[in-house]
């Protein structure tokens, strides 16, 4: 498929931010967007134009039954270099949310390709401070106007770009984690592995007392028992126990984390012991407790890496390490910057070079 691309004349362009590092997640977004449609049991009219709003009917099948995904990865930009980290591994990730959201698929090839040529055009709006990014936020909706609870016969596919700082207020410093022994993010059987909207409208709650409580995020437990770890809210979790670095397994109800994954691979090759098993919130306390647990960090595309330095359970504050950041987690945290940025080789194919 061709793409169209429609620009917004030069004098028409919106005004970069003075101050990326300060910059709110996800407050400011570049001159352009990609969309396309999907209809007919196809996709078509793929396009960059300028960034703009979007106008759907009221009875549009996503604002009722919540039939919507989405991904989130980031570009980086060195001197005159602009790189992508594993974008191929977000699209594959949204064709399985996809599957499981009986949506279509999208041809991950040409999304990267799309993407690329939409991050040239946007490209002097990517910030260069260390610890900035570019955030993008591929997403697709059911857009069909239909009351009746079926599978949408039409979509949009669109992809925004964000340019943004630090994730977290706190930096690299630790976060305050708050542990939900009564809210579930997700269930065996349920969505919980696909990046779906309600997942997230399902969090905001617990999301809600946490920051009441003067936490960064939730970290949840399983739904049955309220006992194994399962993710944070917006992080896959890594525990380092003695010499035992643990991340909870994949078994449907955490989001397959592509930082995850790419921390696994490090790791080991550092040769590393890392298991990936379920551990219980009481084996937490426990360590933290007789000093077995050295270390608790959340990885994903957002924060990067973010050491936690406190949990709160059941009322009660636990510190971990002092509440100060880990070594692994510092180490694991340069090694990522470093590939992602272009600055550490790059030798498992995971970095592309879009200039
Ligand atoms: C629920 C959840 N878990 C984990 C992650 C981390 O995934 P990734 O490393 O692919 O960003 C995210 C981030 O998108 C998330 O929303």
């Amino acid at each position: 498929m061709e793409i169209e691309v429609d620009l917004v004349p030069e004098h028409k362009r919106k005004e970069k931010p003075k101050d990326p590092v300060n910059l709110a997640f996800g407050s400011v977004y570049t001159d352009h967007m990609f969309i396309m449609e999907y209809s007919d049991e196809h996709w078509h009219s793929p396009r960059i134009q300028p960034y703009q709003s979007i106008s759907l009917d009221p009875s549009a099948l996503i604002f009722h039954y919540g039939q919507g995904i989405f991904e989130g990865m980031k570009g980086y930009r060195r001197g005159d270099k602009v790189f992508l980290f594993r974008p191929r591994d977000n699209f594959s990730r949204l064709n399985n949310s996809a599957k499981r959201m009986v949506m279509p698929q999208v041809d991950v090839d040409f999304c990267v390709e799309a993407l690329k040529k939409l991050v040239r055009i946007d490209k002097d709006w990517i910030p260069q401070e260390p610890g900035t990014a570019l955030y993008i936020r591929p997403t697709m909706i059911a857009s069909e106007p239909k009351l009746g609870l079926r599978p949408s016969t039409e979509y949009l596919f669109y992809i925004i770009l964000s340019p943004v700082g630090p994730y977290f207020k706190e930096g690299f410093n630790p976060v305050k984690i708050y542990v939900s022994d009564k809210y579930s993010r997700a269930a065996k059987g349920g969505v919980g592995f696909a990046k779906t909207l309600g997942n997230y409208a399902a969090s905001l709650l617990a999301g809600e007392i946490a920051a009441k409580a003067g936490c960064s995020q939730v970290m949840w437990l399983d739904a049955v028992e309220h006992k194994y770890i399962e993710e944070a809210g917006t992080m896959n979790l890594f525990l380092l126990f003695e010499d035992e670095l643990v991340t909870p397994p994949l078994t449907g109800t955490i989001l397959p984390g592509i930082t995850r994954d790419s921390v696994i691979q490090i790791t080991r090759d550092w040769g590393m012991k890392v298991s990936e098993r379920m551990v219980s919130i009481d084996e937490v306390i426990e360590g933290i407790n007789n000093g077995r647990l050295k270390e608790i960090f959340g990885v994903g595309t957002a924060a990067v890496v973010a050491p936690v330095g406190s949990l709160l359970y059941k009322g009660n504050e636990y510190i971990i390490n002092g509440n100060k950041t880990g070594d692994t987690a510092k180490r694991v945290l340069t090694e990522l910057m470093g590939i992602q940025c272009g600055e550490i080789e790059d030798t498992r194919g995971w970095v592309i070079q879009v200039y």
